[in-house]
């Protein structure tokens, strides 16, 4: 049954981050948190960070993790504790499979305690009835289910590790738990990171989520990397299977989620102004997408500060992360972002997928 989260998704996707950057300028705190559990994983995916430059496993620790959110939540006013916690949005999703922290699912209680917004991601290959029952009855609202194919050979070609039947029982299951309890929550959008192995499979990625009795699918990119770009799909065959799917979707009553096939043009960057990223070593980063592309021995530098040592809110207001997102305001590009589709476009691939030239280039930075 489709709930208002879905009729609303896509306009909060769309509009949300600018009504976010608003709401953080007022409050001086950001609204959106991420927050990395684990770095441990139990897959190799060939698209992934964790697998193309991998970091010391280590967990957040649970102290840790009341120390950051509690910091965030306490931050704001009144107003938004305890009459809209569910404006705060808390994403634990990182750079590694987070049931493999032992103390992963107190963390989402805790947090659903306190009523914010909660979604994760998840491989599902650790899903059983017992985490599915806890996350159902905690209440998190979106829960991402990361699929990348529709065919047993191409997902465990991308994601190295899983066995394909047993995923696809873990969602079965899932489902079946959410459905004898009765919960509309969370939202269960399959996830699939479009790429050249994968893009025939998008139609029947949609057919797999009926089967499944999942109700939405989420088509994204890949954050651009030298290391990922043999992956990347163009721009002609992404378009084709994209209308497919959404036509499928259309027939089948699954909601199809289509990220735009990524350009410069279409954004400035908000993440910095309404958000931040806190690494399972404390590190508070302007985003997730610099997490994801580079080396992590290359982030260290970049960080803003160590939110374990020090108040997360108070590395936020720094004069460190001001300078940083003033210099996004104006255009120029800090040299954490110089590769980010949303700040910079690899122009001459998109020339030749037919977008054209794109407008004026940033300038470069060479000091954060
Ligand atoms: C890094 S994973 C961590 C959570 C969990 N292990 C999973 O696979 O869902 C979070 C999300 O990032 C996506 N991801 C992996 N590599 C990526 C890349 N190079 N660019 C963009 N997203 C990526 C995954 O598909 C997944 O949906
Ligand atoms: S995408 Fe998720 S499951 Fe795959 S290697 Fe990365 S963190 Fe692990
Ligand atoms: S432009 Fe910079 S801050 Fe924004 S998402 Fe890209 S890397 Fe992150």
């Amino acid at each position: 049954m489709e709930t208002i989260v879905d009729k609303l998704f896509p306009a909060i996707k769309q509009f949300g981050p600018i009504l976010y950057k608003f709401l953080s300028a007022i409050e001086d705190a950001p609204f959106i948190v991420q927050m990395e559990p684990t770095s441990q994983c139990n897959l190799s995916c060939v698209m992934c960070t964790r697998t193309l430059s991998p970091k010391p496993a280590r967990d957040m620790s649970f102290e840790e993790f009341e120390r950051v959110a509690y910091a965030v939540i306490n931050s704001h006013s009144w107003i938004v504790r305890r009459l809209f916690p569910q404006v705060l949005i808390f994403d634990l999703t990182g750079i590694g499979e987070a049931l493999l922290n032992t103390r992963f699912l107190d963390m989402v209680e805790a947090l659903k305690r306190r009523r914010v917004t909660v979604t994760l991601a998840d491989n599902f290959t650790l899903m059983d009835d017992t985490a599915a029952e806890r996350i159902i009855r905690a209440g998190v609202d979106v829960l991402f289910i990361s699929l990348d194919a529709s065919s047993k050979q191409t997902y465990e070609k991308l994601r190295r590790g899983a066995v394909f039947a047993k995923t696809l029982g873990n969602i079965e299951r899932f489902v079946k738990v959410q459905k004898r309890i009765g919960a509309l929550k969370p939202r269960l959008i399959i996830r699939c990171l479009v790429m050249s192995e994968n893009v025939g499979e998008l139609p029947q990625m949609v057919r797999l989520a009926r089967t499944c009795g999942v109700g939405s699918v989420s088509f994204d990119h890949l954050n651009p990397s030298p290391a990922t770009q043999h992956l990347k799909v163009s721009r002609s065959a992404y378009e084709r299977a994209k209308r497919q799917a959404l036509q499928l979707g259309e027939e089948l009553g699954i909601t199809v989620l289509c990220a735009p096939y990524p350009k410069q043009s279409h954004a400035r960057c908000t993440r910095p102004f309404n958000s931040v990223n806190v690494t399972v070593e404390g590190h508070v980063l302007p985003c997730c997408f610099s997490n994801e592309r580079k080396h992590y021995s290359e982030l260290a530098p970049f960080s803003m500060g160590n939110a374990f040592e020090q108040n997360v809110v108070e590395i936020w207001r720094s004069a460190r992360f001001r300078q940083f997102r003033s210099m996004l305001s104006q255009r120029r590009a800090p040299p954490f972002c110089g590769d980010c589709y949303l700040y910079r476009l690899d122009s001459a691939r998109d020339r030749e997928d037919g977008a054209g030239p794109s407008e004026e280039p940033p300038r470069r930075e060479t000091q954060t």
